[in-house]
């Protein structure tokens, strides 16, 4: 992945990926050029009308995904639409802290918000954690010379963990963010543990900014539940904000069901 960073105008860029993954773009397009070639051979060999008609179907919803993911990963990109960095600072400008001691991302990435963190915050120790799943195009190194590019290698660190079950002892942290990480975690349906789990690691008094889909009822049923069962835990200050994609800058197509639809923030004081 360290390949892949470019170098223009005589530097380095940091690679912040995309949460459209390579191998999710490339499983779309052989899917597309499978249909393609039915869709070729059925006009050219079959005689059953049906079947032409079920496979310029199938062929053309395959190019309408297609189309739609390279749409909505260029919006994403931090070099073109750039709305994961705007989503990344709406998460950060979320975090009532004074940037002293250390903080944690879950579920870090490319360590973008990470390092957004350490820039912001510049006394702050950042720390990124992640599982870099084989699905995602993230890995610890990517992390690692991104913060170095951005100059705040000496202040991050990355390391591998599990958000279910974080290698850090109980209020390790000053501060600590998330940002759509629980819904990516199958293997756990218990969002709340996964929210939990975060704020175990983070001090009494301590700010958070989780950001994920906390609106969207299949994944989180009644968000207002876990809302009140925080609070019955003794978080002191507790803010949710639902449906986030209404205040963020968000192209209207990047709302669409299964996108970035059902958001959510929670934000406060331990
Ligand atoms: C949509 S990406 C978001 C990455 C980053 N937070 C960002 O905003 O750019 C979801 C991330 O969750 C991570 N993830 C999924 N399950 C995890 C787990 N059990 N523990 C830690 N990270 C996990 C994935 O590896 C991936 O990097």
């Amino acid at each position: 992945m360290t390949e892949s960073i470019i170098h223009k105008n005589n530097r380095y860029e940091p690679e912040y990926g995309n949460w459209i993954p390579v191998k999710l773009v490339g499983i779309l397009l052989s899917i597309t050029l499978v249909f393609f070639v039915v869709f070729g051979l059925t006009m050219l060999y079959s005689e059953s009308t049906l079947l032409k008609v079920l496979t310029t179907l199938l062929f053309l919803a395959a190019v309408f995904i297609f189309g739609y993911m390279i749409y909505v990963r260029r919006a994403f990109d931090f070099r073109h639409g750039g709305l994961m960095g705007k989503i990344h600072q709406y998460v950060l400008d979320h975090l009532a802290w004074d940037g002293k001691g250390r903080l944690l991302d879950v579920g870090c990435g490319s360590g973008a918000l990470t390092i957004r963190c350490a820039k912001a915050f510049a006394e702050a120790e950042c720390t990124g954690i992640d599982y870099w799943g084989a699905m995602w195009d993230y890995n610890q190194k990517m992390c690692e010379r991104n913060a170095e590019i951005e100059g705040v290698s000496d202040r991050c660190s990355f390391r591998k963990d599990d958000a279910n079950r974080l290698e850090f002892r109980d209020e390790t942290f000053d501060a600590v963010v998330s940002n759509f990480v629980y819904h990516e975690v199958h293997n756990n349906p218990d969002k709340e543990a996964l929210i939990r789990e975060t704020l175990r690691v983070l001090k009494k008094g301590g700010a958070f900014a989780l950001h994920d889909l906390f609106s969207n009822k299949q994944i989180y049923k009644d968000f207002d539940t876990i809302i009140n069962h925080l609070k019955a835990d003794g978080i002191s200050e507790l803010h949710f904000v639902p449906n986030t994609e209404k205040t963020l800058p968000m192209p209207q197509l990047t709302q669409m069901p299964g996108m970035l639809t059902g958001l959510g923030m929670i934000y406060g004081k331990k």
